[in-house]
């Protein structure tokens, strides 16, 4: 694989990573909102180039201590990789200050659970039917951002 760059993203790029929202979710966020997302002062969407070629993104965010990750995906073709981990990292990073990290993800969706574990993250309750298309639970993880630590990649 060529040279992996991990960076914040800017409006000029919005459109690319719309793009792979596009192709990574069965319920995408907006192009209004993703662009919103990059404009937002409390939020960052950080992207993975291999070589000049965006492969992936983190959509992060952080309010009163609280860090959410509303959304990370890694093209197909580049998966399995350590491209999540790699962003995954980079979003954590991004909020020294942060005292507790959230986020949703769908109950049937494995490899995305695997990610967050594997970075400290429990499971701590569900909400029903949280997702469109198609409708399912959402398992809500959570991480103390003060005391857990994950393995230096
Ligand atoms: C979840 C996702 C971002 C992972 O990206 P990735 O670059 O393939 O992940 P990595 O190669 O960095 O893998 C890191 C860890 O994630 C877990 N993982 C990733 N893919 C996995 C799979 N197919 N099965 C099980 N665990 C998996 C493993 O714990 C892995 O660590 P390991 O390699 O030591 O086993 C990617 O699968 C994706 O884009 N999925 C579609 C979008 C999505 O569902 N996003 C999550 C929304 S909540």
């Amino acid at each position: 694989m060529s040279k992996l760059v991990v960076e914040e993203i800017d409006l000029q790029q919005c459109n690319d990573f719309w793009e792979i929202e596009k192709q990574c979710f069965s319920d995408p966020w907006s192009f209004l909102d993703f662009e919103y997302q990059i404009k937002n002062p409390n939020a960052e969407i950080i992207g993975a180039f291999v070589g000049n070629m965006p492969v992936g993104f983190v959509n992060v965010q952080c309010v009163a201590g609280e860090l959410t990750i509303n959304n990370i995906a890694v093209l197909k073709e580049f998966r399995k990789q350590s491209i999540g981990e790699k962003l995954l990292k980079a979003a954590l990073e991004a909020y020294p200050n942060a005292d507790v990290a959230f986020l949703e993800v769908r109950e049937s969706n494995i490899p995305a659970q695997k990610l967050y574990e594997k970075f400290g993250f429990v499971k701590v309750g569900e909400r029903k039917n949280y997702y469109q298309n198609p409708t399912e639970n959402a398992m809500l993880m959570t991480k103390n951002m003060k005391t857990e630590q994950y393995n230096e990649l």
